[in-house]
């Protein structure tokens, strides 16, 4: 099967005073329906990865390699995201890629109602307007398992949790129907009782529109949760890529054996009714 996602290479560099390399050479390839988790300690360059990925890089930082994004049907060419023009960004952003981050005040505006942040993306890739659009608000904060759509839809995200925010977050995220979901560390600014519920909507969500999910995460247990194949990154370095149970029961670079090593012993502390983590599983 064509992949969706192809990386070549892909570097960030900070252009400075002394140019530097945040991430170097990063390859691999995601196929339609497939969820890679990135895990890392911090600063080892995920992030960066990610915005890379999604053409979001600012000054000073600058991508390259190569990120092919597939467009239409398998076979056909698909969008260079390193180097493209922001017109090229805009048609593929929402429509084909999009991200949920730590913090969900990143990606949601604090001046404007949440039902009308969602409209906007509705109406813009669904060509919506009037009833049809109202409808489509609700249903979409209905589908991120939001209590009282009608009333979410008319609240300011100061008059909602934190929870709440990052479930409207997903919403937004999805609106425009993408086939990849970047999400960068989406439960890690969340209260421990309801990042389940999130981590178990994004895994949902994902399984029922056959996307694509790139999960980061410094949290190795909870990638493994719900990654098929784990990425490895390491001061902006590609350390190990392997499938989830084999790099759980086989991690081959010692970097690796130590974070499995560490999240076992984390395991080993935790009280019986937090439940098994796919790391005890894999014993
Ligand atoms: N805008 C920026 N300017 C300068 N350095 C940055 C910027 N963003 C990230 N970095 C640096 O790039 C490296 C990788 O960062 P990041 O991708 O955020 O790590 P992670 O997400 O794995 O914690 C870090 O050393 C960080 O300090
Ligand atoms: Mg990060």
């Amino acid at each position: 099967m064509s992949a969706l996602l192809t990386l070549e290479s892909l570097g960030v560099t900070i252009d400075d005073v002394e140019p530097r390399d945040l991430v170097e050479a990063v390859s691999f390839a995601l196929a339609p329906g497939e969820r890679l988790g990135i895990i890392g300690e911090s600063g080892s360059g995920k992030s960066v990865t990610a915005l890379a990925i999604l053409g979001l890089l600012a000054h000073p930082l600058q991508a390259r390699g190569s990120a092919v994004l597939s467009t239409g049907p398998a076979g056909s060419a698909g969008v260079e995201v390193v180097g493209a023009s922001q017109r090229r960004l805009d048609r593929v952003r929402g429509a084909v890629v999009s991200a949920v981050f730590q913090e969900p005040l990143a990606s949601l505006d604090p001046l404007m109602r949440v039902g009308k942040q969602l409209a906007w993306p509705l109406a813009k890739h669904r060509g919506l307007g009037g009833d049809a659009l109202r409808r489509a608000v609700l249903d979409a904060l209905a589908d991120v398992q939001l209590p009282d759509p009608e009333r979410i839809a008319r609240a300011y995200i100061h008059e909602i949790s934190g929870g709440q925010r990052q479930r409207v977050a997903i919403a937004l995220a999805l609106a425009g129907g993408p086939r990849l979901l970047i999400a960068d560390e989406p439960t890690t600014a969340l209260d421990v009782t309801v990042q389940a519920g999130v981590l178990d909507l994004l895994q949902r969500e994902v399984s029922e529109r056959g996307m694509s999910l790139i999960f980061i995460s410094h949290d190795l247990p909870v990638v493994s949760r719900i990654a098929d194949r784990v990425l490895v990154m390491r001061h902006g370095r590609h350390v190990e890529l392997a499938e989830t149970s084999q790099l759980l029961r086989h991690p081959v670079h010692p970097y690796t054996r130590t974070l499995v090593e560490a999240s076992r012993e984390l395991d080993a502390f935790l009280p019986a009714s937090t439940g098994r983590s796919a790391v005890e599983e894999d014993r």
